[in-house]
């Protein structure tokens, strides 16, 4: 165990669920996350060294990466994000000082709540503030995406960053992923609340997929902007994919549909949040899932079997995958008065459908970044 007071300060970021908009941040669209009270927190003081040493309360690993090498974390198994991070905050032309950092996270791995997001963030905001450096949220969310992408190798977008960055208490982000423009819209669901339940099946593939995704929304793109002068997928109305269909292959054509249709039910699902029509945000999160299942193709047979138990129970209004997918969360908008026999009948369903254990996290919509002086 190590003693929090041995440090200056602990700096946290925010693990994040997706209310909706997946797989249209990289698109130009807006999505609606929220930050998360499962986060990683990053225990700093300085060292007098030119090293940043890194230790971590859930597994044994010790972590030394060299100032002016920080490219040799890069195989890391742990700490290789906290190196990336380390690099791109000091390729930005930031000051590192040398450090010890004690790493406790609360997002669970894998399970597409942005854990990475969470250690990125963090990290840069604890070398920002150990270097007795102010930071802007957005730009350290920025050079954590940028870490993720050219380090970690997963060509991601801006959304988990963000998040885990600005989030704001009982707030949704409604963010513009093409301008960066934001709206926090408070989370009010009446009588519901949100349920996020992990569908425990193990990762595979997720970078390579996500990165094939990605690139068939470029193709569609690139056929599509000539003809109808968008800058982006998320610019091409869905009236004007169907009149240029015959441009794209089926399976790009089926990618671009998903993208097109969710960015509109993004738009209506904040207006139903904003206006207090929980069961019409609910219908949004079911066909979202649909699209995702369908069209995009990221769900696979857990998540579709823990979204349609969720969908199946009479407590909950919509249920939808949350995240990059090929394993990970849904989230359920459920009725507070009934999570308990919902977590137990859809937990239930759910291992009868599949044979995995589905996993039910406790955790309320909090700030991003928090940084927080420890009192000797
Ligand atoms: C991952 C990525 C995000 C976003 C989602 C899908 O979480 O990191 O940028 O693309 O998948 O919406």
């Amino acid at each position: 165990m190590f003693d929090e007071r041995d440090y200056e300060y602990v700096v946290t970021a925010a693990g994040r669920v997706n209310i909706i908009g997946e797989h249209v941040d990289y698109c130009g669209g807006k999505v609606f996350p929220a930050a998360l009270s499962l986060r990683n927190a990053v225990y700093v003081r300085r060292n007098g060294t030119d090293r940043i040493n890194i230790s971590f309360t859930d597994i044994p690993d010790k972590v030394s990466l060299p100032i002016d090498d920080l490219e040799s974390g890069k195989s890391l198994k742990y700490g290789n994000y906290q190196a990336g991070s380390a690099l791109m905050w000091k390729n930005a032309g930031h000051k590192l000082v040398g450090c010890d950092m004690v790493q406790d996270c609360t997002v669970p791995f894998g399970s597409g709540l942005s854990s990475s997001a969470a250690i990125e963030v963090s990290t840069i905001a604890a070398l920002a503030v150990i270097a007795g450096e102010e930071f802007d949220p957005v730009e350290v969310a920025l050079l954590a995406q940028k870490a993720e992408r050219e380090y970690a190798g997963v060509n991601c977008g801006i959304m988990d960053q963000y998040a885990s960055a600005c989030g704001k208490k009982n707030c949704a982000i409604l963010l513009d992923c093409k301008t960066l423009e934001r709206e926090y819209v408070p989370l009010e669901l009446g009588e519901y609340t949100l349920v996020i339940a992990d569908c425990k099946k193990p990762h595979s593939l997720v970078e390579s997929k996500y990165n094939e995704r990605r690139a068939q929304t470029e193709e569609a793109l690139k056929a599509l902007a000539p003809v109808t002068g968008a800058t982006c997928l998320a610019e091409v109305t869905p009236v004007q994919l169907e009149e240029h269909k015959g441009l794209l292959s089926e399976v790009v054509y089926l990618r671009a549909k998903h993208v097109v249709e969710e960015c509109e039910r993004v738009h209506l699902a904040a207006e139903a949040m904003k206006r207090g029509d929980i069961r019409e945000l609910g219908k949004l999160l079911n066909a979202s899932h649909a699209s995702l299942r369908d069209l995009y193709e990221v769900t696979g047979k857990e998540l579709d079997a823990l979204a349609s138990a969720a969908q199946s129970h009479p407590a909950c209004l919509g249920s939808r995958m949350t995240g990059a997918g090929f394993g990970g969360c849904t989230v359920s908008i459920v009725k507070a008065d009934a999570v308990e026999d919902f977590r137990r009948k859809v937990g239930e369903a759910y291992e009868r459908a599949t044979g995995y254990h589905a996993k039910f996290y406790d955790s309320s919509v909090s700030d991003g970044i928090t940084v927080t002086k420890i009192e000797k």
